[in-house]
């Protein structure tokens, strides 16, 4: 037995190596805020990639966070567009913008040939979203979308129990969890300015629920949304202590719920919170004619479990519950960025593939638009 798990280990080995480029991959980071010092930290990591360049619109950011990292050897730009204009030869492109940013520095490196890690959420709105699929589809090249929380094993769990048949059909799916107060201004206004941010809670934090529910069900299609948005929070003075201006320059949603229809007749029952006078709206649940799960609450969707999930069922005519043991945790950042890097490596698939974050779009984009319109509305994804 030994010697059969050796020579698979070695078959697996090998079966690497044979398929890298076999060079050390460069990589520009754009925009070198907060989410850019996780991706340099694991690029660092890695002796099959170098960090070539880097970019931001405020003069000095980039340069100061070379010294910071010691990547002084990058060369140093102002703007996306400097930088894929200046380097073309670049493998790979991390973009850490904030959301308003993220379509144009997409299309930019993707039209320039270049691979792209585009952080969540995947834009603000749908058009956006499809006019980057678009410049993927034209360039050929791969674009992998930043959700690390796809990297847990328990959160594969949740894929797999569901994708087993073990609950039967699914019907109704509840997202659960949300900040009691956690208005994300840590270092400054990027994420609540209408301006940067575009969208709140419900883009930041609401895509990776989303991500985690609509991901166990194959992400289906959604029909119509009936959408909320509020921002009681995000606009009172008194939120921020010591920063009373903030709240006139909190243009997004600090809390968003929304009704969506699925293809194949499922229903999502949807919230989420940067603030609110709770402690969490309650636990996601995944309702199935055989049997149902329930995911603990808090911050789960960003795979940091703390409780197991439960499912219930029918037995022999008897109500029985049983907890799913949680697994141990991998690094998720490190994770994300090796499945990007191994991808340019070996010509393989991005691992968050935007054909199913198009989707979690789209009913962001219902949300906030239904939102606005006070009523329902049918939701269509353009052809790419
Ligand atoms: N995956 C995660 O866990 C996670 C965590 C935090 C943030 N994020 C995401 O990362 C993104 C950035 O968040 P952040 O907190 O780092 O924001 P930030 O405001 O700290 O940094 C963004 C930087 O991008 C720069 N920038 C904007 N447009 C640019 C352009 N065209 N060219 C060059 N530089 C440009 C800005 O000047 C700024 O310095 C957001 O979309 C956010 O949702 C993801």
């Amino acid at each position: 037995m030994a010697n059969a798990a050796g020579l698979d280990a070695f078959k697996e080995i090998h079966e690497t190596e044979t398929k890298t480029t076999g060079r050390k991959l460069k990589i520009g980071i754009i925009g070198t805020g907060w989410i850019a010092e996780c991706h340099a930290e694991n690029y660092l990591k890695m002796d099959d990639v170098e960090i070539v360049a880097l970019a931001d619109l405020i003069p000095g950011k980039a340069a100061a966070f070379a010294e910071r990292f010691g990547i002084t050897g990058a060369r140093i730009y102002e703007s996306d567009e400097a930088m894929i204009a200046a380097e073309p030869d670049l493998d790979g492109v991390s973009i850490c913008t904030y959301n308003c940013q993220h379509a144009p520095c997409a299309i930019h490196a993707l039209d320039a040939g270049i691979n792209v890690m585009l952080e969540k959420p995947f834009t603000v709105t749908l058009d956006e979203a499809i006019e980057v699929m678009r410049a993927e589809k034209r360039s050929g090249k791969i674009l992998t979308i930043g959700f690390q929380p796809r990297m847990s094993a328990n959160m594969q769990m949740i894929k797999k129990i569901v994708q087993s048949g073990e609950l039967g059909k699914v019907y109704y799916i509840q997202s659960g969890g949300g900040r009691r107060r956690g208005i994300p201004t840590p270092f400054g206004t990027s994420f609540i300015e209408k301006g940067t941010g575009g969208i709140g809670a419900v883009g930041d934090i609401g895509t990776y629920s989303l991500d985690m529910l609509l991901g166990a069900v194959g992400y289906p299609k959604p029909l119509t949304v009936t959408g909320y948005t509020s921002s009681y929070f995000g606009k009172d003075p008194n939120y921020y202590p010591g920063h009373p201006d903030y709240a006139e320059k909190f243009g997004v949603d600090d809390f968003a719920a929304g009704f969506i229809r699925l293809e194949g007749d499922i229903i999502l029952d949807f919230r989420i919170s940067w603030a609110m006078n709770m402690d969490t709206p309650g636990d996601a649940i995944i309702l199935g004619t055989r049997g149902g799960l329930r995911i603990p609450s808090t911050d789960c969707w960003n795979g940091e479990f703390d409780e197991p999930l439960t499912i219930y069922k029918t037995v022999c005519g008897e109500e029985i519950e049983y907890k799913v043991p949680l697994k141990p945790t991998k690094d998720l950042f490190y994770e994300k960025i090796r499945s990007f890097v191994d991808a340019i490596q070996q010509g393989g698939k991005p691992s968050v593939p935007s054909s199913e974050i198009v989707i979690n779009q789209a009913i962001i984009d219902g949300i906030v638009r239904s939102a606005a319109a006070g009523h329902e509305i049918a939701i269509e994804i353009p052809e790419v």
